[in-house]
């Protein structure tokens, strides 16, 4: 199936890079002098993370885990698979949990459960976009970039069928008749 990009960018970079900064001022507002650990979901997460981290003024500890719901269709398959998590230590640790983009709600909301029932003492969620009218579980993001409409994106580390990760702006995609 033929898919188009939108002739111009949803959200550019200079748009990108100001929300993230602020982004950032909020997280270590919220943490204060107290240490976190960030845990990034693989591998929408990437390119956000990166520049997010790149932000924050003090030194932090990452870890990544893979969460996948996707497949290569456009569609949520309804079940999440989660790869990496018994690796990363999390007694007694406050941890910021990262994704590119909020939708449905279960993907951050099953892992959030996950990570609780691993020992983390406090779970909070920071994403780059929400698509708010299509939450489907009752869970938030304490930290969000951008709340956009229910559109399928790419760029910035989302893509559509594993492509257009590595687009530097955040862009629609529609599928051409
Ligand atoms: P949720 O479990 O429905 O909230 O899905 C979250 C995951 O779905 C995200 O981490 C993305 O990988 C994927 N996703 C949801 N909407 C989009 C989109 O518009 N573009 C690309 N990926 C998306
Ligand atoms: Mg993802």
């Amino acid at each position: 199936m033929n898919h188009a990009l939108s002739q111009s960018p949803l959200i550019t970079r200079t748009a990108i890079h100001g929300r993230v900064r602020k982004l950032a001022h909020d997280i270590i507002q919220h943490y204060g002098d107290d240490d976190f650990l960030i845990i990034g979901l693989m591998n929408g997460a990437f390119m956000f993370l990166a520049d997010l981290c790149r932000e924050l003024p003090k030194p932090v500890d990452i870890a990544f885990i893979k969460a996948s719901s996707y497949g290569k269709s456009a569609r949520s398959s309804g079940s999440v698979e989660l790869v990496g998590l018994e690796k990363v230590e999390l007694q007694q640790r406050r941890v910021l949990l990262v994704d590119d983009i909020l939708d449905t709600g279960r993907t951050l909301s099953y892992v959030t459960e996950c990570l609780e029932k691993a020992g983390a003492v406090e779970v909070l969620s920071c994403v780059l976009l929400d698509k708010q009218s299509r939450h489907e579980v009752p869970f938030d993001s304490h930290f969000k970039g951008f709340v956009i409409e229910d559109l399928f994106v790419v760029g910035y580390g989302l893509d559509f069928a594993e492509k257009y990760r590595n687009l530097p702006e955040i862009w629609t995609i529609r599928e051409l008749a």
